[in-house]
């Protein structure tokens, strides 16, 4: 029986990985109220890199105050705060195995200034339809600033022994929203180039600078999605022009994702709508007469859950083949992947290199453990999307109920 690929060693930019089992970016609801990470964080870590992953990606640290998301508990990585702790981290996570990156993240319009204490920045003046506002369009002569943020992060990463960063450039934040015309109409030189149809300016200015401050050794993933069910958003067109831009960049390593916060379920998908706890915690959506929140149910449910995109194993799969032919960068695919076997033919048959996954880690940490003793193993995690909803509050993000609780069928 041939082995599996699965579990055999892969190089990496410049790290060997001992599998091909990537713990994704998950929020992880465990800073303090200034970003500083807490012995909540570390322990997390250090006790996931002992249970056998190949790579770590933490959650999404914020660059700069400006750029915190609405997330209470978001881990900074602003200024030197960290960087002991982190390094006390880091090595552990070493002795056992595992690599790790950190994920830098500018949220610019999916925001709010009660959560930063800022105004709200974008590449242009319009709101996003979730996080409203009105966000002030940078001006070109600021963008250098915001280029240096990132810069400045990915040093402090590497002052704190992680392997590299994952500089976060999908889900809607800032630099996935200087990328397609649905949120950058932007008319100076970080615009949207009508050839290409996308605006890579401000990425490439992020990435450049990165691999210069920190040099070769140090990693450089990005996360990109491939469509975000935005009008003139990204799309299969515009993601390629992404891809053929990426493989001229100093970039390590591509994880492929889908969506924006604007349609956040669509990022993590599943067969049901933990709408009890929408309607409970949601800064948006949240409802507290037990009257208005079964009329939703009745009236205003059905509409939203018409631009749900469906749960698919291995959702990403099909960008995932894209972003491979695109040339010779290395490709995660993250989403929906939930059996060994899945996983195993999804290296096999060369449609990704890595296989990415959050919520299965949030179920059950020891997932690795349990498919090299079995690659038959089936994750429990049933996407009730409730640990997604929970990360508005101030819990530390984990796995609630199994999907027992309050969920709809869609
Ligand atoms: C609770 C939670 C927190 C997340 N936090 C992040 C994050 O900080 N950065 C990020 O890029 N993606 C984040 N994601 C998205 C995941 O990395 C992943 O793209 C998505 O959940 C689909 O993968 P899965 O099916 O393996 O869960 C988060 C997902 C969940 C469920």
């Amino acid at each position: 029986m041939t082995p599996p690929r699965l579990f055999e060693s892969v190089r990496i930019g410049s790290h060997l990985l001992r599998n091909r089992i990537v713990r994704s970016a998950t929020y992880e609801g465990l800073a303090d109220a200034d970003g500083g990470i807490t012995p909540a964080y570390s322990g997390l870590y250090r006790r996931l890199a002992g249970l056998g992953p190949g790579a770590i990606v933490t959650g999404f640290a914020f660059v700069s105050p400006e750029g915190r998301s609405m997330q209470p508990r978001q881990a900074g990585v602003h200024d030197a705060r960290n960087i002991v702790l982190w390094r006390k981290m880091n090595e552990e996570v070493h002795r056992n195995g595992s690599r790790i990156f950190l994920q830098i993240a500018h949220a610019g319009r999916q925001t709010r200034s009660e959560a930063t204490g800022c105004e709200v920045v974008a590449p242009d003046g319009r709101a996003s339809g979730y996080f409203g506002g009105r966000p002030r369009p940078l001006r070109e002569d600021e963008i250098p600033n915001r280029v240096e943020q990132f810069v400045r992060a990915a040093r402090i990463a590497q002052e704190a022994g992680f392997d590299g960063v994952q500089v976060h450039a999908a889900h809607g934040y800032l630099l996935h929203q200087f990328l397609t015309p649905a949120t950058n109409r932007r008319r100076d030189s970080y615009g949207v180039d009508p050839l290409s149809g996308i605006g890579t300016k401000f990425l490439g200015e992020v990435l450049g600078g990165i691999r210069q401050a920190c040099g070769p050794g140090f990693d450089c993933w990005i996360k990109v999605s491939h469509g975000d069910s935005l009008k003139n958003g990204m799309n299969p067109l515009r993601f390629e022009s992404l891809l053929a831009f990426l493989q001229q960049q100093p970039v390590d390593a591509i994880e492929v994702s889908y969506g924006t916060m604007d349609h956040a379920m669509n990022i993590f998908r599943g067969k049901t709508l933990p709408l009890d706890r929408i309607l409970e915690h949601n800064p948006r959506y949240r409802i507290t007469s037990p009257w208005i929140a079964r009329l939703w149910r009745w009236f205003a449910a059905p509409f939203a859950t018409r631009a749900l995109e469906d749960f698919e194993p291995g959702y990403n799969l099909e960008a995932s083949c894209q972003a491979k032919r695109s040339g010779s960068i290395p490709v995660a695919c993250v989403g929906g992947f939930r059996s060994g076997g899945q996983m195993d033919s999804a290296i096999a048959s060369g449609q990704c290199d890595l296989v990415s996954l959050s919520r299965p880690f949030l179920h059950e940490p020891d997932l690795v453990r349990k498919l090299a003793r079995d690659l038959g193993h089936e994750a429990g995690c049933v996407s009730c999307n409730q640990c997604a909803v929970m990360c508005d509050t101030r819990n530390p993000t984990r796995c609630y109920t199994g999907g027992k609780h309050g969920s709809i069928k869609r």
